[in-house]
């Protein structure tokens, strides 16, 4: 594994839009594996830079994120769908038919069998971004006895909603279940590029830092299994 530890937020984010700039640019038809919430939002936003300075291009990239709320409607300003198309889809040239999120199709059953099989076919990534969750969550995949190799229907944990409540009205209206790629397939991506960000994140960080255990109670932890990984810290993850 790879650290890179920053200075700050900004120099966090302009790191991983390098990282993933060299990703495009090396392979037009990269396959990119995407992540929400607040952590990307500055990498994402020196991505649109790039781009609208001539120095990327999305023509041919296709995506698939990590995952989207169950109950939601992707039109709604609070889906994962909507921070996509905010953050990065329509500010870019991405063909939005190239790009993939978990979304309910009749039943969640259906709908999880509906994106492993597009996961099977798209195959391996190119790259895939993660943020962690302060419990060590990488997607949705929340600390547990198991985890999941393929896409499940998680309830969330109570800090999970208590942490993504900054994005709602009130904790009440936060969706108690997600759609979440498991463990197997957010593996299957030639590299790995973990961000985490802010104090919030230290206690998560350290802990990984000094563990050499892998733990189902700490998904984080798996990622250490991965032969090609980043994981880009700012200060305040890295020192609390
Ligand atoms: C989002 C995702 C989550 C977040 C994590 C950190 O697609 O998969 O695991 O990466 O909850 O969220 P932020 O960046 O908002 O602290």
């Amino acid at each position: 594994m790879k650290l890179i530890v920053c200075d700050s937020y900004d120099e966090m984010s302009k790191k991983a839009a390098e990282i993933v700039s060299d990703v495009i640019n090396e392979n037009p038809s990269a396959i990119l594996g995407l992540a929400t919430g607040s952590t990307p939002e500055g990498m994402y936003k020196e991505l649109v830079e790039a781009y609208k300075d001539g120095k990327l291009d999305f023509s041919k990239v296709s995506t698939v994120n990590l995952d989207e709320y169950v109950g939601i409607d992707p039109s709604n300003p609070q889906s994962y769908q909507s921070f996509m198309n905010e953050n990065l889809f329509d500010r870019v040239n991405i063909n939005k038919e190239n790009t993939h999120l978990p979304k309910e199709i009749g039943s969640l059953e259906e709908s999880v069998k509906a994106y492993d099989k597009l996961l099977a076919e798209i195959g391996q990534r190119d790259l895939q971004l993660l943020g962690i969750g302060p419990n060590g969550h990488i997607a949705f995949n929340e600390p547990d006895e198991k985890l999941n190799m393929h896409t499940s229907i998680i309830d969330l944990k109570d800090e999970t909603i208590e942490a993504n409540s900054r994005f709602f009205d009130s904790k009440d209206d936060v969706p108690k279940q997600a759609m979440s790629m498991g463990m197997a397939d957010i593996f299957n991506s030639k590299t790995l590029l973990v961000l985490a960000s802010g104090k919030n994140k230290h206690k998560a960080v350290e802990k990984f830092m000094h563990t050499d255990k892998i733990e189902t109670l700490f998904p984080m932890s798996f990622i250490n299994l991965h032969p090609n990984c980043y994981l880009i810290v700012d200060k305040d993850a890295y020192q609390g």
